[in-house]
């Protein structure tokens, strides 16, 4: 049977469908049954089929829901992911609008892009050496690294150790017990316990930095909402806690947000790299910025010099730039965040979000019949039980080949027929785009920002990535490289770079920098 013919039939209302399979063999069968037992039974057989023609208009009718398809109605819903290449430039210049208003002296007091300056005015060079422990903070996994720089070389040795949820939701102190031990653990274990060691300290949240080795915490985001830690110092914080142990001696020496340390680590190995990019858990982007654009800086390091600014992109859409493109499902999403209201740009696009919009969107669907029957509505009215890691799973198979997809679904206890499978495919696959081309609408906006101080010559760029959705979703890299550079504009190429522990080498890279 060709495809075509048998997606029509599975397309149509089941007993429709079912019914017209079975003539069909009935019809076969008329021939011989003629032959063989006369004109009666060819009479009543015939009588056997207007009656069910008949009954299959009748059903026909009582299913209204055919006159248009559950896939079509899926398609309805599915649209509003789609974004073109207008909307995505609006986005972009939106955000570029965004961007000089964080770096202005007046400005920044009300943007909602931060624009934070890290104090790194300087990247890798490849004269930096020496041995450091780097700290890794900012996803439900805390790493702790022990990094030996040498000769233009990286060796490295590291433990991850889970953060417990109520570490994550706790009091502040109990989170930097957790961290001092976790340090003290791999410290021991790397026969480091005697020796004062420099750190390098990756912290990935906002914070208002006066120094490479003071941070203060503006607002937690993520799943991280810890008590007493807003507004303070997290480098304090945490050599509190250090001591509070007494078993080790480390100096913090830097800190910076993970953005920071995957530029610096992408730079180690690629002069040309300017732009750092998180693609993970969360979503943010750092670049170098001329110091005399930044004029809320009090103090100019090197009027002639750059620093790097940890944009916070998350936070944009926050004051209703990207309402226009917030669907019901964003916005329900938003309203069962830890954190209402902020971080929307970040919502339509990070991993620890991908997964439930797609899981909001099945509901809907499920609630108002188009996909799966209404046993999958248990599962899927409860939150995270549709991963991001199951979106990247589904995406990677054609639709075509829906046992895949079928697979995927039933380890999650969903059972699907293939329309379902499709209709998933196809959700997965708009959500998964629209992150991809609102990273590329970001990055392209800092792309034409840094053109901007050199319009003269051809920019050809690297951008460092780290993260989960970008090293494991099928397409994510790609759509996200092709649509940039779609969005740059002439004279400019944005290259994607792949920083491996970007974000925890960075830190001691900033930690050498700084001690050079
Ligand atoms: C969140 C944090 C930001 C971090 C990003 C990626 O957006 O606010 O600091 O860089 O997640 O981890």
């Amino acid at each position: 049977m060709n495809t075509s013919i048998r997606n029509e039939l599975f397309r149509s209302g089941p007993k429709v469908g079912e019914n017209r399979t079975k003539n069909a063999l009935l019809l076969t069968a008329t021939s011989t049954t003629e032959a063989q037992e006369g004109d009666n039974n060819a009479k009543a057989l015939k009588r056997t089929l207007s009656a069910q023609r008949e009954s299959e208009y009748t059903n026909a009718k009582e299913f209204p829901r055919n006159d248009m398809s559950e896939f079509r109605r899926a398609c309805e819903k599915v649209k509003q992911f789609m974004l073109g290449d207008n909307e995505l430039k609006t986005i972009r210049d939106r955000l570029l609008e965004n961007m000089r208003r964080g770096l202005d002296r007046e400005g920044h007091k009300s943007a909602k892009v931060k624009m934070l300056p890290s104090f790194v005015t300087h990247l890798p060079d490849g004269r930096e050496c020496g041995t450091f422990i780097a700290l890794d903070l900012g996803g439900t996994n805390f790493r702790v690294l022990l990094i030996d720089i040498n000769e233009e070389q990286i060796d490295m040795d590291s433990q991850i150790y889970r953060v417990p949820q109520e570490c994550m939701t706790g009091t502040g102190e109990a989170l930097f017990d957790h961290i001092a031990k976790c340090m003290s653990d791999f410290i021991n274990r790397m026969g480091f316990a005697d020796r004062n060691i420099a750190c390098g300290f990756t912290f990935s949240f906002p914070c208002e930095q006066y120094a490479i080795n003071s941070a203060s915490l503006i607002t937690w985001t993520k799943g991280f909402s810890a008590s007493d830690v807003e507004g303070k110092d997290v480098v304090t914080l945490l050599t509190e806690a250090v001591a509070r142990r007494g078993d080790i001696t480390v100096e913090i020496v830097a800190v910076v947000n993970d953005t920071v340390g995957t530029l610096m680590s992408c730079a180690f190995e690629d002069h040309a790299c300017q732009i750092g990019l998180i693609a993970g858990t969360g979503s943010n982007a750092c670049y170098m910025e001329k110091q005399s654009n930044i004029t809320k800086l009090d103090e100019l390091q090197d009027i002639d010099g750059k620093m790097c600014i940890n944009m916070e992109w998350g936070a944009f859409g926050d004051d209703g730039a990207l309402d226009e493109w917030t669907t019901e499902y964003d916005r329900v999403l938003d309203a069962n965040s830890v954190h209402p209201t902020k971080q929307r740009f970040e919502k339509m696009m990070a991993g620890m979000y991908i997964g439930e919009i797609v899981r909001l969107i099945l509901l809907d669907m499920c609630k108002e019949g188009i996909v799966f029957t209404e046993d999958a509505l248990e599962i899927l009215e409860t939150p995270e039980s549709f991963g991001t890691h199951m979106v990247s799973q589904i995406v990677d198979n054609q639709p075509r080949h829906f046992a895949a997809v079928q697979n995927i679904l039933a380890c999650a206890d969903i059972g699907a027929i293939r329309r379902d499978c499709e209709i998933v495919h196809m959700v997965c696959d708009a959500v998964s785009r629209r992150a991809a081309y609102m990273c590329a609408a970001g990055i392209s906006a800092i792309a034409i920002k840094i053109h901007q101080n050199r319009p003269d010559e051809y920019l050809d760029i690297t951008c460092g990535v780290d993260g989960s959705v970008y090293k494991k979703h099928p397409t994510f890299a790609k759509l996200l490289k092709v649509k940039t550079n779609e969005l740059v504009g002439l004279g400019i190429f944005v290259n994607f770079r792949l920083s491996h522990d970007g974000s925890g080498k960075g830190a001691a890279l900033v930690s050498a920098v700084s001690t050079r």
